[in-house]
Formats: C-alpha cells, structure tokens, sequence
C-alpha cells in the first residue's frame, strides 16, 4: 500500500515536444511532456506511483470504464508568479475532494499526500512548461479510471490514476466578460441520491444535450435548476453559481446535487473576510426572476477553476430575458476576481495558506 512516504519514480522523456508561446495557448489542447500513473490492483491496493514520458493509454476495447463509465477526476491549476515561483492552488482540498469523487464511484481511495504530491510531482518534471504571462497557468487534470476487462456492471477490481498537464491561456482573452444563460426546466443535471456532487465523466455527458440547445438559442451556458421541483436553483454550465440579491450573497448550499467548488469554498471565504452577508441557501429561478424584475438582482457569477469567475450579463427563463448590471462585469465580481488570481500569483498575502511553491 502506498503511503505519504512512498517513492516516485521519474522517467524523462527523450523526445522533448515544442511549448507553445503564451500568446497562442488556449484551454486543454496541448500536453506537457510527462505524465503521473499508479496502478490500483485488488490485493496489493494502489501501487508504482510513477512520472513517465506523456502517451496513450493502451486499453482492452472490453475495458470497463469505457462501457460503464467508472472514472472521476478533478482539475486545479499551478501559476507561475512575477517572482518566478510556481504556486499550486489549494492542491490538499482538490486531493480530498477526488477521494470524494472516488468513494462516490466505488474507487478505492487514495492516500491524500500522496495524491498531492502527484501534482508536485508532475509540475517539477514540467516546471519549463509552466507559462509566465499574466492570466496564464498550467492546469493540472488527475483521473482515475477502472480498468478491469470485463461486460459485468459491478465495481471493478483494478484502477489507473493518471495525471496530465495542459498550459492553458486566460479564460478570457479581453479580461473578465459577462455571458448569456438560459435556465432550463426540461434538462436535469443530477438528483438527491445521484452522481451531482461527484466529478464525474457521467455528469458532463448528461450536460451536453442542454448546452447544446442553450448555445442554438444564442445563450452560453445552461442554469441547473433542481431535478425534482425543478424550481430551484443548482449549478451554472460546469460551474457552481453566486448571487447578489440587495445585500445579500447568495449560493444554493451543498445538498448532495453541486459540487464542492473549491473556488466556491475560496470565494465564500473571501466574501466572510469582508464582511459581507452570505447565505448558502436554497434559491429559485422565480425569485431571481422577481429580483431580477424589481431591481434588487446586482450582480450574478459563476465560479470555477477556469475562469475564476464568470459575470452573468443576461439570465433567460421561460421566454422571459432578464438584464443583469447593464450586462456589464458588477463591483464584487471584479473584486473577487482581481483578489483570487493575486493570490494564485504571488501578487497578494496568502493569508489562509491557499497556495503552496513547487
Ligand atoms: C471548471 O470550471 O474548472 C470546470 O470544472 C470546467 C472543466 C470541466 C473544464
């Protein structure tokens, strides 16, 4: 059995590939030079922790997790400050939190340190690939995926965790900029009992259909309401959703259906820290709607590992469109902003430990 003490094997790649300049990265589509694997076999627990040169996985086409859908993973990212130190955020929370996401699969659990030190791990063999321009970072994506070669729906007996990196550009390109959401009564993301809370591949594909149909209707995302009233509001697009209705912040508190974001967790903190009235509470489409009506809805943002936060300029319901700010980025969503990317580079104190230097 692995533990926090165990070593990790590095093996480097002879054929070094070409980093792309800052200027053209985008998000996820190059890949660094290395990667993290361990194997989880029945008997002996997770075993070979180990940096390997980046490539394909070779996979039985009976493979499990191909037909079942047996995987979670997670996404967190590292910066590289003006200072040239390269900053993990919240690497422990996001370790936690795949365990989580593998107790909700049936995946046997990691150990934590180890799995943080994975990420370590994989940003010291590529440290080059860490871009340096403002707004950038290397985003790290640790999967766990089952691996047994069998039809059976049962969980499986043998496991791989891989961990990939992508230098990945600013979310957005021009700075911060609002988008159009359109909440939907007929899609449901996840119930009460289900996957919802999980980082799951399953949650994703139940997401696409709906976001498809947002985008044809000239929206950018899709807003979650509950599966089982369908009145209340869940999640924005992939993203956990925030509120600022009169003095009030407001999120839909976790009930086993969103996501623990940690850029929730960061921003909830955040907001305390300033002294701001938040509330993790339930809240529905229609007393957004009436807010948004009678001029109490001032600001509305997603928040994620991506882009930080993301302004809501316009929420469609029901045929109903509702303006929110003038479409324009809100006072508290730019400050939350500007506060968690100055943490992430160094560039303001890190007064609850968030980040920690590779
Ligand atoms: C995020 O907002 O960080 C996400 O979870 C998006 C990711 C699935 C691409």
């Amino acid at each position: 059995m692995t533990s926090s003490e165990t070593p990790i094997s590095v093996t480097r790649t002879r054929t070094p590939g070409q980093r792309p300049a800052d200027s053209s990265l985008s998000f996820g589509k190059v890949f660094t030079d290395h990667m993290f694997v361990m194997n989880y076999t029945e008997g002996k627990g997770w075993h070979d922790p180990r940096v390997v040169p980046y490539g394909p996985l070779t996979l039985d086409p009976a493979t499990s997790v191909l037909h079942y859908g047996q995987a979670v993973f997670d996404g967190l990212k590292a910066f590289r400050g003006a200072d040239g130190q390269i900053r993990l955020f919240r690497a422990q929370r996001h370790a936690e939190r795949l365990n989580k996401s593998c107790r909700a699969l049936c995946i046997p659990e990691m150990d934590v340190d180890l799995v943080r030190r994975s990420f370590e791990a994989i940003v010291a063999a590529d440290h080059e690939w860490v871009p340096s321009t403002q707004g950038t970072s290397l985003y790290i994506r640790p999967t766990v995926i089952a691996t047994d070669v069998m039809l059976g729906v049962h969980p499986a007996h043998s496991y791989t965790y891989f961990v990939i990196c992508s230098p990945v550009g600013a979310y957005y390109k021009e700075g911060v900029k609002p988008v159009r959401i359109l909440a939907t009564d007929t899609h449901v993301r996840a119930v009460q009992g289900g996957l919802g809370e999980a980082k799951t591949a399953a949650n994703y594909a139940a997401s696409l259909s709906a976001q498809q149909e947002a985008e044809q209707a000239g929206y950018t995302q899709v807003l979650w309401l509950d599966g089982v009233e369908r009145k209340y509001i869940d999640e924005v697009g992939t993203m956990n959703i925030m509120m600022q209705i009169g003095d009030e912040v407001i999120t839909p508190p976790l009930a086993g259906t969103i996501l623990d974001g940690v850029t929730r967790n960061s921003i909830l903190q955040l907001l305390r820290d300033w002294g701001h009235k938040v509330s993790e509470r339930k809240v529905s489409i229609d007393e957004v709607m009436e807010a948004g009506r009678n001029g109490t809805l001032r600001e509305m943002w997603g928040t994620g590992t991506a882009a930080v936060v993301s302004p809501v300029g316009e929420l469609g319901y029901k045929g109903e469109k509702i303006s929110i700010g003038n479409g324009q980025t809100g006072m508290l969503t730019q400050k939350l902003y500007d506060a968690i990317v100055g943490i992430q580079y160094g560039q303001q104190p890190d007064k609850h430990g968030w980040t920690s230097v590779v």
